[in-house]
């Protein structure tokens, strides 16, 4: 019998502006993102930047429906869009940000597992980690420097022979 821990580290910046700027300006465009959630069922907004190699940034928020399965979060519509309009660059990094109509999300969201697993797909893909910054409507920030840290033993094309 043999045990594993697994670990990962994970960075805490108390506000946005203590991020350096390169993540701060994702996390901008996380934040602008997520006003144009359109979320009327929920009323949780949530928006989500996606660095490429290039320099580009391409963001989403979260799409729902009145059949609220067929609604899609943030981070996907982000990562989607990425793959979509950039397939052969470089996924660099994703800044998430969530608040609610009703009250101010304090304490950063992590992104759900739908959504890490599909982030994980480009991080395969790429063979390069994606860095991961999570935000509320404003500070703390927390960040991790791969979707894997946030999914691990995860399933993969490996599998798939
Ligand atoms: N949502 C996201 O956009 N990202 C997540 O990681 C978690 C949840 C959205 C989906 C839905 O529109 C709303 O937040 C409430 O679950």
């Amino acid at each position: 019998m043999k045990k594993t821990t697994v670990s990962f580290q994970l960075t805490t910046y108390e506000t946005m502006e203590a991020l350096p700027t390169v993540d701060q300006n994702l996390m901008k465009a996380a934040v602008s993102a997520r006003k144009n959630a359109y979320a009327p069922y929920s009323n949780f907004q949530v928006g989500a930047a996606v660095l490429m190699a290039n320099g580009k940034i391409v963001i989403g928020s979260n799409q729902e429906n009145a059949c609220y399965p067929a609604g899609l979060c943030a981070e996907r519509v982000a990562i989607f869009q990425a793959g979509a309009l950039y397939p052969h660059e470089t996924m660099v990094a994703i800044a998430i940000s969530a608040t609610s109509m009703k009250y101010a999300v304090a304490s950063p969201a992590a992104p759900c597992g739908n959504c890490r697993q599909s982030i994980s797909e480009y991080e395969v893909r790429q063979k390069t980690p994606i860095a991961l910054m999570m935000m509320g409507e404003s500070g703390p920030v927390l960040k991790c420097n791969a979707i894997a840290d946030l999914l691990p033993l995860a399933f993969t094309n490996s599998f798939l022979k």
